[in-house]
């Protein structure tokens, strides 16, 4: 796309890892440099947005320093930094745009404010080079659920969102009402491999008529159901629970993101976020996009979750278009 090589110094700090990541031309990942926080968070249950504030804090410039030496290169070669300025944590959010904000004023570079919700989408430019918009991206993280319609490099145009919960939310609290250690999404994962779909919790998600997301229904009926049984003093089916549960958590995405890619002839489908790591979400949509002759592209675990790769694949297309530049004065935001 540019004329001459394009160094984009990523930063994503909007949860609860501090991730810092030079990237090629947009495209080729040269250092992706994740410092996560899961155990500092895991007896809590959940994120502690002070204490994850504090702790990006402490790592963002090692994080910066080791993706720096990692990829090779000083701080002159870079063009650009990018940076996720929302949605996300304020306090967390505010620690990774302050060090893009000083290192593009000490450097003279641009400093790129990058949506998060489209860093997730843009992790696919980076696992599939040949990949081009238009494209629809279904979202699944732990805060969001949304299917967007990539129309160019720069055009995101959201289509549907939930209307409650994310559905890696829903996992996670599900996880936790079982006694399951945090993040619950890949523990779910790996008890419901071994276990069988043979419980029904709502079987009304399937004929909701429109394309908006819930998941609040589904995780407040896989919670009743566990109190019901924790009354009666009877045994949890852990492993079943987890089976019945991701079977209609993911039936209900998969079913929603095809029947959407239909009304809009979209033959491109991606999948981006922390969920997209899930088993079953990525065998079922890709034996839904055979059957109904779609191409499906789903990036590797490691892009799936929060990084700073897909924020500077992302800010790179702003970069070459004139497009995002912020100034000093750039606020982060917690929701955009
Ligand atoms: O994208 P991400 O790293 O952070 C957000 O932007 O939210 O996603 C984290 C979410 C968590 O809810 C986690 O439980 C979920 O992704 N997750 C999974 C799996 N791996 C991570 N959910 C289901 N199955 C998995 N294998
Ligand atoms: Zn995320």
């Amino acid at each position: 796309m540019a004329e001459k090589d394009v160094y984009i110094l990523g930063i994503e700090s909007s949860c609860d890892e501090t991730s810092a990541a030079v990237v090629l031309n947009g495209r080729k990942c040269l250092s992706n440099v994740i410092a996560s926080q899961i155990e500092l968070h895991r007896r809590f249950g959940g994120v502690v947005p002070e204490i994850a504030g504090r702790n990006h804090l402490l790592a963002v410039m090692p994080v910066v320093d080791k993706a720096l030496s990692e990829a090779g290169i000083g701080m002159d070669k870079l063009d650009a930094i990018a940076v996720t300025y929302g949605p996300g944590l304020i306090g967390c959010l505010l620690v990774g745009v302050a060090a893009a904000k000083a290192m593009a004023y000490a450097l003279g570079i641009p400093l790129i404010k990058t949506d998060h919700i489209q860093g997730h989408i843009a992790a696919n430019f980076i696992a599939f080079p040949q990949l081009a918009p238009p494209l629809l991206a279904l979202v699944a993280s732990g805060g969001h659920t949304s299917i967007v319609s990539v129309e160019d490099y720069n055009t995101f145009v959201p289509v549907s969102a939930t209307l409650d919960d994310a559905i890696g939310e829903s996992f996670d609290k599900v996880a936790r009402i079982l006694g399951l250690p945090y993040p619950g999404g890949p523990e779910i994962d790996r008890h419901g491999r071994q276990g069988k779909a043979n419980i029904k919790f709502c079987p009304n998600l399937h004929v909701r008529g429109d394309l908006a997301y819930s998941f609040s229904g589904l995780k407040t009926a896989v919670v009743n159901y566990v109190h019901n049984l924790r009354q009666r003093g009877e045994e949890i089916p852990v492993d079943d629970i987890c089976a019945s549960f991701t079977a209609e958590a993911v039936g209900y995405t998969v079913d929603t993101f095809i029947r959407c890619a239909k009304e809009r002839g979209k033959k491109n489908l991606a999948l981006a976020g922390g969920v997209a790591a899930n088993t079953h979400l990525r065998s079922q949509l890709a034996a839904e996009c055979e059957k109904n002759g779609f191409t499906l592209f789903v990036p590797p675990p490691v892009l799936c979750t929060d990084n700073a790769a897909m924020i500077a694949a992302r800010g790179y297309y702003s970069f070459v278009a004139g497009k995002d530049e912020a100034g000093l004065d750039l606020n982060a935001k917690s929701v955009l």
